[in-house]
Parts: structure tokens; C-alpha cells; sequence
């Protein structure tokens, strides 16, 4: 954070009222005077698999390495578990699986248990597993035997005491793979996060086991992604976990971009975002290496973004894979990448298709026959990497293909095409304060006569593992360029969204919302964009700032129909503004407005896991004296007076 200017120092230090010595700071707003159409669509979220976003985040599953798929390398988070003289030997069977997709199995070969010290094998979760009372909990399990009838005692235990917060047996196991569900409940008992999973045998045998699974309670209780007896298996829980969608519901947010960023591309053309091995049972999804350091379950598979859309109300932004890998692997234009182009042909029929088509039937089967609305397609991500220069002819390829097949659907490019013109550009920015300050009037003379413009990935870079208050100083700087604008910006969003804060869980700082196995939390960038999106009109209206001196920003909305007026004020100046208001135009004023302030004492003010709520939005109701008054907006701040004319 920059000093404030030497003017508003010498003021503040003289304690002299700043209109006493100069020209008062002021806010000209010509209420009548529409610049722009604020874009419906303008702020939604960018996601991916980064940082445990899904695995150990929003996809509720309490097991880490619930599958054990091709590929996989040693059990980290599976330990041999022999109580007393018990005596057992956990490793990967290379040899037997429950599928083709899933080829291997823990085996877990008991030579000595009794019912009083059984053996078996335990699973640690995402840096513990959360536990609250009275709380039922959906499990399944794959396995076979080789002593048929042997029960699995399953339990969620204490990893300190060791108490056990909840039990079950499971019976019936064969010599061949089978499915088995089962529920765990809770009494009585105080909320931890530090348990763990066991299943046991209480005699001598071997058991086999994969796909081991546990939900708490879901975000609307749905049922994603799943069929069959999978179905079965989560059928009073859906895949998200609720305390994180109660954070994103209250952004407001109209759109979903994803799967990736780099996610989508994958670090080979073999570890890419392969859409049709993240649908249908678990256990026909092979699961697959993350471009982050880690394998994604794919839990969180195409069906299960969909349905996030729909439980957000947002509308689907879907990248498709384009043909190129962020190890600069890359398909050339024509018959080689016709593969792929058909790929994301019936990709896009899986979204969109009645169940009369091949893949809208497929999406049915999978248990969601109705199909999703979609408006925008982005082929690929950041295609500005390849160096090879094929992006143009890659881009044309997918373009014609879809448009051809879906006219209607607007198509985004992710860098310069010359040979065919995108309906959107999506450009990315991560920033510092001082560049997010400075990039705030980036878009006022930009050009109007090209294709529109999605900002996909933006974040301003202060604070670590989530920003810190000079962030979202900075990203609400951005943010009110980015809405004077919103004739050109059709949509924004932020990224990364989210991170497990616990360490090593992460691999990219900062991110908007911290969580880990038991609570979450927002940043204050986070609240910069509730703030944001929760107040904002229709139609940007003129507003001349003068005298403010610099790193003050404002955007101002109206909605007309409803005669309110948002004024967004941005003081990111370690002294208090005073800010004449003048509402040039209007015929008359409330008499009072409520305004919103989120700030604190210091620039480096945060949010943590331990201090969720240290800088939080507040709003309080300020007396407005007809068209013109002043309001004084404190230092480091950023406000919404949302005011009725
Ligand atoms: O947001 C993190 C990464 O930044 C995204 O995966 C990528 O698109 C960008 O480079």
C-alpha cells in the first residue's frame, strides 16, 4: 500500500477539515445520464480442481483416495488398523478391482482378530473428518472376500481419545465385487474434526476393498451424478457440502466457468479434463491426475457441475478441451483434432440434449433427464501458452463445428484468432494492489467494435492462504472498472475460488474462501464481491469524481424501475474521505440511505480459519440531506450507499 499523497497527509496531520484548504473532494452523479446496460451475467465464479477445491472442499466426500484407480501410487491415507494381538497386512492388489475403470483394491489380510481386537484398515480424510451430533451419515463400500459372511464393523472414531462417535456392521460379503451402503448416526457429542474412518474384521480372513465412501449431509439433500446402486448408496445426500454453497449463494452469483484453467487442460493430452470418464457410477470413473499435484477423484464429474449450476441458479460457462496440454502438447487443426472437436459436440449434447439424443439419454440414464440451458462455450484455457501457433486453426475447427450444430451458442476464444471472429474474448488478470489500482480505468477507452469480453480469471495478489483487506481494496478498485463497463464486460469471475488451508493442501495463494475438514470462511475480497453483486442496478450511470485525490474509485447503478441508486466508493487512502454527493438530475432524494462499509484499521487486516469474521461488511443507515450531502467514507474502505431517488 502506497503512502497517501503528501496534500492529504499534511492535511490529516494539521487535522485541518480538507474543504477548509481546498477544493472539496466531490461526486457529480447525473442520475438521468445511462452510459451503459449493466450486464445480467456480469459476476459469477471461475472453478477448478486446485487447492482441494472438490476433494477436500465443495465435493463433500469425507474419504481421501476413496478409489483406487490405474495409476494410483501408494496408500497415504489408508492405514493398517490391529487392535490388541490382532495381526493383519494392508497393501494395493494390483490383481482385482470392482470395474475396468478401477482395476485395483486395498487388501487388507487379517491373520490374527478376535471380535474384542479386530483388524482392518483406516481411512485419515481431508485432514480429519469432521464429526457434529445427531447427524446421519451415508456410507458405501466395494468388496469381496475370501470368507464369505465375514461382517465389517464400520466406525467414525476420536483420532485423540479414540471414542467412538458412531458404528455399524455391514454382513453379507461373497467372493465376488459387490456394493454395499451403509449409514452411520450420531448422538449425543461435541463437534471435532479430528476423527477418522475404520472398517474392521473380527476373525482371521482377507477382504478386498475399494471406493470406500462417506457424506455428511448435503447442500438441498440432491443426489448427484450418480446411478444405479450408487444412487442407492447417497440417496438422502447430494455432493456438496453446505456451510461452502452458503458462502456462494450469498456472492449471487449467474454464471459457473469450468472445469479449468489449467485443470481442463491437464499437464498431458492423457491427463486432460476427459468429460465422459467423470460421468455416470463412481465406479466406472477411473479417476485422474490433476494438473495440481494430486489425483482427482472425479467425484466432482460434468454432471455434478451441472447440478451445482442448477442448485445456484447459475448459468453453465463450459470450456471444452481444445487440444492442448500445459506441457505444450498440442493437436494440429484438421483430421487429428477431429476427435476431439466431436468429443466437445457431444459434450455439449450431454448438457443440452433431449433424452432423444445419444448423450441427453446418456445424462438421463445418469439421473437428470432434463437438460441444462447453456448460452456460452470457451474452447480451451490461456491458449496465449501454446506456442506453436495452432490456437487459430484449433479455434476455427471447434468453432464451426458447434456453431454449425448450435448456432446459438456464443463462442469464447482464450487468446487472438484472427481467422474467425469470437463472440467473446476472455482475458485473465492476477494483479498487485498498486496494479489493480492502477488497471481500474483499464477498460474505459477500450475498444467497442470487437467481440465482447469475459474476464475469466482476475484476483488481486496481497495475502496468504486467502487475500487480505489491501486485496480486496484492490479488487473492488478492479471491480468498479469492470461495472462502469459491463456493456463491454459481459461476465466476470475471480480466481482461484477456493482453498484447504490446512498445509500442504494448497498450491496457489491467495484464494477467495478458506475452509478445512470443519468450517469456512470469506475473505475480505470475498466480501468485496457480495458487496459488489449484491448491489447492483441495471444501467451505469455518469458520475464525475473530482478533488479526491488518488486510489479513490467509484461506479455508480441505478434501477430505475425501483428509483434506487448504488454508489460505490472505494477509499483505499489510510485518511477519511470526505465526498461531496451531488444528484445531478434527480427530482428528489430519500432522506436517508443505507450504507455499507467494509474496512479495518490496517491494510493487512485478514480472515482466517481461527478469526473468520475479523473484517466483515457492515451497514448502517446514514442521513441524506436532499440531492447534495456529504458522506465522510473511513480509511482503507469500501463502500455501497444504496439510496432511493
Ligand atoms: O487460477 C489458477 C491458474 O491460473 C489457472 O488454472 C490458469 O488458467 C491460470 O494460469
Amino acid at each position: 500500500m502506497n503512502k497517501p499523497s503528501l496534500f492529504f497527509a499534511l492535511a490529516a496531520a494539521l487535522t485541518l477539515p480538507i474543504d477548509l484548504i481546498a477544493q472539496p473532494p466531490s461526486l457529480i452523479i447525473h442520475v438521468n445520464h445511462v452510459t451503459a446496460r449493466v450486464s445480467p451475467t456480469l459476476y459469477g465464479l471461475m472453478t477448478e480442481e486446485i487447492n482441494h477445491s472438490y476433494d477436500g472442499g465443495l465435493y463433500a466426500e469425507l474419504v481421501q483416495d476413496r478409489a483406487v484407480g490405474t495409476g494410483f501410487g501408494a496408500l497415504l491415507h489408508w492405514a493398517m488398523v490391529a487392535r490388541g494381538q490382532s495381526v493383519a497386512n494392508v497393501s494395493v492388489d494390483e490383481t482385482t478391482g470392482p470395474s475396468a475403470a478401477l482395476p485395483r483394491s486395498i487388501k487388507v489380510a487379517v491373520a490374527a482378530a478376535t471380535p474384542a481386537a479386530p483388524a482392518g484398515v483406516e481411512n485419515d480424510g481431508y485432514w480429519g473428518i469432521a464429526v457434529r451430533p445427531h447427524t446421519v451419515y451415508s456410507g458405501s463400500f466395494y468388496a469381496k472376500t475370501d470368507s464369505p459372511g465375514i461382517p465389517v464393523t464400520i466406525s467414525l472414531e476420536n483420532d485423540s481419545t479414540g471414542a467412538v462417535a458412531a458404528q455399524t456392521t455391514v454382513t453379507g460379503l461373497t467372493g465376488e465385487w459387490k456394493q454395499y451402503a451403509y449409514t452411520l448416526r450420531t448422538g449425543d457429542l461435541p463437534v471435532t474434526a479430528g476423527n477418522h474412518l475404520i472398517l474392521t474384521i473380527p476373525r482371521p480372513a482377507t477382504v478386498w476393498f475399494n471406493l470406500i465412501s462417506l457424506f455428511p449431509p448435503t447442500y438441498h439433500g440432491r443426489v448427484h451424478g450418480s446411478r444405479g446402486s450408487q444412487r442407492q448408496a447417497v440417496a438422502d445426500g447430494g455432493s456438496d457440502r453446505i456451510d461452502i454453497m452458503d458462502l456462494l449463494a450469498a456472492m449471487r452469483p449467474k454464471f459457473l466457468r469450468f472445469p479449468g484453467g489449467n485443470y481442463l487442460e491437464g499437464n498431458s493430452i492423457a491427463q486432460r479434463f476427459n468429460w465422459k470418464k467423470t460421468i455416470g457410477p463412481w465406479v466406472d470413473r477411473p479417476t485422474h491426475m490433476s494438473p495440481w499435484g494430486y489425483r482427482s477423484s472425479d467425484g466432482m464429474g460434468l454432471l455434478e457441475f451441472l447440478e451445482w449450476c442448477q442448485n445456484l441458479d447459475m448459468q453453465p460457462v463450459l470450456a471444452v478441451y481444445a487440444g492442448y496440454s500445459l506441457d505444450r502438447e498440442h493437436i494440429d487443426p484438421g483430421p487429428a483434432l477431429e476427435p476431439y472437436v466431436e468429443s466437445a459436440l457431444e459434450e455439449i449434447q450431454y448438457v443440452t440434449g433431449s433424452t432423444a439424443t445419444r448423450w441427453g439419454a446418456e445424462r438421463a440414464k445418469d439421473g437428470h433427464p432434463a437438460p441444462f440451458p447453456l448460452h456460452y462455450v470457451e474452447i480451451g484455457n490461456e491458449d496465449q501458452f501454446d506456442r506453436s501457433g495452432s490456437y487459430d486453426g484449433r479455434f476455427a475447427q471447434f468453432y464451426h463445428a458447434i456453431k454449425s450444430a448450435y448456432p446459438d451458442l456464443q463462442i469464447i476464444a482464450t487468446a487472438p484468432v484472427k481467422s474467425v471472429t469470437p463472440d467473446v474474448y476472455d482475458q485473465h488478470f492476477y494483479m498487485s494492489a498498486e496494479e489493480s489500482f492502477a488497471m481500474a480505468h483499464h477498460y474505459d477507452d477500450y475498444s467497442r467494435s470487437g467481440p465482447k469480453i469475459f474476464v475469466g480469471e482476475w484476483a488481486t495478489r496481497e495475502g496468504d492462504p486467502t487475500p487480505n483487506l489491501e486485496a480486496a481494496l484492490g479488487d473492488a478498485a478492479w471491480m468498479t472498472g469492470l461495472e462502469r463497463n459491463s456493456d463491454l464486460i459481459i461476465m466476470a469471475s475471480y480466481a482461484p475460488l477456493f482453498t484447504n488451508v490446512n498445509p500442504g493442501a494448497s498450491q496457489w495463494a491467495p484464494d477467495l474462501i478458506g475452509y478445512n475438514a470443519l468450517t469456512s470462511y470469506g475473505s475480505p475480497s470475498y466480501w468485496a464481491q457480495v458487496m459488489f453483486s449484491n448491489h447492483l442496478g441495471r444501467e451505469v450511470v455518469a458520475a464525475d469524481l473530482a478533488h479526491a485525490g488518488p486510489r479513490v474509485f467509484t461506479s455508480v447503478t441505478r434501477d430505475a424501475v425501483h428509483h434506487k441508486l448504488f454508489i460505490k466508493v472505494v477509499n483505499a487512502n489510510s485518511i477519511p474521505l470526505p465526498l461531496s454527493i451531488d444528484l445531478d438530475g434527480a427530482a428528489a432524494a430519500a432522506r436517508s440511505a443505507a450504507l455499507t462499509t467494509l474496512s479495518a484499521k490496517t491494510p493487512n487486516a485478514t480472515n482466517s480459519i481461527t478469526h473468520p469474521r475479523a473484517v466483515v461488511p457492515v451497514t448502517r443507515t446514514v442521513a441524506v440531506a436532499g440531492r447534495r450531502f456529504t458522506v465522510t467514507f473511513t480509511p482503507y474502505s469500501i463502500n455501497v450507499l444504496d439510496l432511493n431517488y
